[in-house]
Order: C-alpha cells, then sequence, then structure tokens
C-alpha cells in the first residue's frame, strides 16, 4: 500500500510556486458546491471583479483560464491570431521564446526582436522592426523570469499604438508584486499565474482583454484553433448569471484565488508593491555584503525574481543541495545560457519576507564557509 503523502515542508524562495497562506489553504479545503451552484457563479463573479482591481482595469472581458499561465500566454494568441497575421515577438529570455512558438503554431508570421538575456528590449530595436512591417500584435515579457529583467513598458506601448498592433503582456511574475497598469498603460492582452506574487497554488491564469482586442476577437474570419481556450466559449461561461457550460470549473483553485486576491487586495496593491521592494533591497544588501553579484542593471532588476551571479569556485549544485536537504530552502537554478552560472532567487508574494531572507543569507554563509 501505498503510504500516504507527506512531504517535507519547505521554504519557497525559487522562481514560482512561491508560499501560500494558510487562509488559502483553508479555502482549499472548504467542501465542493456544484460548479453551476448560483453560490458558485457568485465567487466567481467576485474573482473576476478583484481580478480587474489587481489588473488595474475596467476591462469588461477579465476571467480566470482553468489552467497555468502557459495556458493564459496560449490564449491571448489563439484568440487574436489567424493564420497569415504577422506578430512581433520581443525575446530576452525563455518565455518570449515560448512565445514565439506559440505564435508559429497559430500559422502566423512571426517577426522576433531579440535582447541579450539579462537586458531588457531596447524601444529602438523595436521602432526598427516596426518600420519593415505591418503586425497585428507586438508582444513582451514584463517580468522574465528565466533572467529577472524587469520591461518597461510605457514607451514600447506607444510605438506599439502609433503602428496600430495589439499590446500583448506576459505579467505571470510581475503581478501583485509590481505595477501592471493594463488601461493606464494601453495594454490590449494579458495574462499571469498564481503561482508567483498572487500566492496561490500553480493552476489558473488570469486574462484581460482590452475592447479593441475584443473587436478583434469577434471579427474573426476563422475558428480558434483550440477548443478548450476559445475566448468566445470562455466570455460566456463567465457571464454571470446568464452563465452557459464550458467546462467543469475548478472549484478548489477557484477557492484558493479567491481567498489569495482577498489578501492581495487587504494588504493594499501599493503596500504589496513597497514590501516587494522594501525586501529586495534587504536581498540585496546582503547578498553584496557576501561579496555576491547581480547579473542584472539595478534599474532594470525584477524585486520579486534576484538573479545573481555564482562566483569562480562555488559549486551550484552542491550549494542548491546543500540548501534543498539540509536547511529546506528552495531557491532557482540558471536557465538557458545561464545554467550553472546563477541562482534565481524568489521574494514572491508569501515567500517575500524579512525571515525568509534572514535563513536564506544564514544557511549560505554556513554552507559557504
Ligand atoms: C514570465 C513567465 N511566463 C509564463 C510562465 C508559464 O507559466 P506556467 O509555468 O504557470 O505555465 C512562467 C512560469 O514560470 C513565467 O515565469
Amino acid at each position: 500500500m501505498i503510504k500516504e503523502l507527506d512531504p517535507i515542508a519547505r521554504v519557497l524562495m525559487g522562481p514560482g510556486p512561491s508560499d501560500v497562506h494558510k487562509r488559502v489553504l483553508k479555502a482549499l479545503s472548504t467542501p465542493l458546491i456544484g460548479h453551476l451552484d448560483p453560490q458558485f457563479i457568485k465567487i466567481m463573479d467576485e474573482v473576476m471583479e478583484m481580478t480587474r482591481q489587481i489588473f488595474q482595469t475596467s476591462n469588461q472581458v477579465t476571467s480566470v483560464i482553468s489552467a497555468t499561465g502557459s495556458a493564459g500566454m496560449e490564449t491571448c494568441f489563439v484568440n487574436l491570431l489567424e493564420p497569415g497575421d504577422s506578430a512581433i515577438v520581443c525575446v530576452n529570455g525563455v518565455f518570449g521564446n515560448r512565445m514565439c512558438d506559440i505564435v508559429e503554431r497559430c500559422g502566423a508570421q512571426l517577426i522576433r526582436v531579440d535582447a541579450p538575456w539579462g537586458k531588457p528590449i531596447d524601444p529602438d530595436q523595436l521602432r526598427l522592426a516596426l518600420k519593415g512591417c505591418k503586425p497585428k500584435l507586438v508582444a513582451i515579457v514584463h517580468a522574465e523570469t528565466s533572467t529577472g529583467v524587469l520591461q518597461p513598458l510605457t514607451e514600447i506601448s506607444k510605438l506599439v499604438h502609433e503602428a496600430d498592433a495589439l499590446f500583448v503582456v506576459d505579467t505571470v511574475t510581475s503581478l501583485a508584486g509590481t505595477d501592471v497598469r493594463v488601461d493606464e498603460w494601453g495594454i490590449d492582452a494579458v495574462y499571469s499565474g498564481t503561482q508567483k506574487c498572487i500566492s496561490a497554488p500553480p493552476g489558473l491564469s488570469p486574462v484581460s482583454f482590452s475592447p479593441r482586442a475584443v473587436e478583434v476577437m469577434d471579427n474573426r474570419k476563422s475558428k480558434v484553433q483550440s477548443w478548450y481556450l476559445d475566448m468566445s466559449m470562455i466570455r460566456k461561461y463567465w457571464a454571470g448569471a446568464k452563465r452557459a457550460y464550458h467546462h467543469t470549473g475548478p472549484i478548489s483553485m477557484i477557492y484558493a484565488i479567491h481567498e489569495a486576491l482577498r489578501l492581495v487586495l487587504e494588504e493594499g496593491l501599493q503596500a504589496r508593491f513597497e514590501r516587494h521592494m522594501h525586501n529586495h533591497l534587504v536581498l540585496k544588501e546582503g547578498f553584496e555584503s557576501m561579496g555576491f553579484e547581480f547579473l542584472v542593471a539595478p534599474e532594470f532588476r525584477l524585486p520579486m525574481l534576484n538573479t545573481i551571479k555564482i562566483p569562480d569556485g562555488v559549486d551550484d549544485t552542491y550549494v542548491r543541495n546543500k540548501l534543498l536537504n539540509e536547511y529546506n530552502i528552495e531557491i532557482g537554478a540558471g536557465l538557458g545560457e545561464f545554467a550553472g552560472k546563477v541562482w534565481r532567487i524568489g521574494l514572491m508574494g508569501e515567500s517575500c519576507t524579512q525571515n525568509n531572507i534572514d535563513l536564506l543569507l544564514t544557511a549560505l554563509k554556513n554552507i559557504l564557509s
């Protein structure tokens, strides 16, 4: 007989998932009700309303996809692109590359604007690319989790709108940890995930579409190639009392995000952003006092994902294994060209505490000495 699961508790300081508040864990254990029960419809409506607040948008079409952040990414592209369209994707890490793969699977023509990993996209590169084409959309990652770069969006958004294209933004890591102003920054399609700064388990993807994006979706010539992610049906599924069955809602996860969003709004967006920034600076001081260096220039650093160079002579795997096995602390490894060269240290949502920083710094000092 296989034993009941009983994993050792860990301190989650990697690139996600983050720790989950006990109120969210309690919400997860709430008894199920039917997904068409009027009580559940009210809960979905409240999730939609709170999702609008954290995206800082009045977009009517704002909801939650019943799958992880990658499904939110796919939802944006499969609904906005049709075969033969063209799309610019800005790439400076793993998740920009993932967007490119999806764009090509939609049968669209892909135009890449690349920047070196660890650096943001330069608006001039995009300006140049826009001279040579007329894309239907331009997509970019706000917080590139593979490198720790925070991408400034206002100038890029202006260029995208001057070119009369739709602006698609990945906020999987940034949402609820740093400012994401969907309306003010002219973002037409945006997606996120639950397991980073929202601090719910992985499994849902908040999305929002501007009226302009909705018009494009309404005027499609071809059917959306994905049945599950077709927003024309998902919109009806999230349409309050008139709601039409589409799939069986992940009830426990909706309970979880409901409580997690309540916690975010109880703290207040501004206070939450300040907490992430404050703890990032505390972590930075601690690491710098031990002689470590950061990969990313200070003005483009993510507060919730710190990419720290591994000094020569320090064995990446040895240190991460020690942290996990002896101190129960998880941190992230480098990806792609940074594998073995950096650590990615998350300070996301519930994991973003002074206590966690102290635990990590003390453990690292012991291991390295
Ligand atoms: C920036 C970014 N985009 C997309 C994703 C994909 O999200 P998921 O792993 O929840 O599918 C991630 C996950 O780490 C991410 O960091």
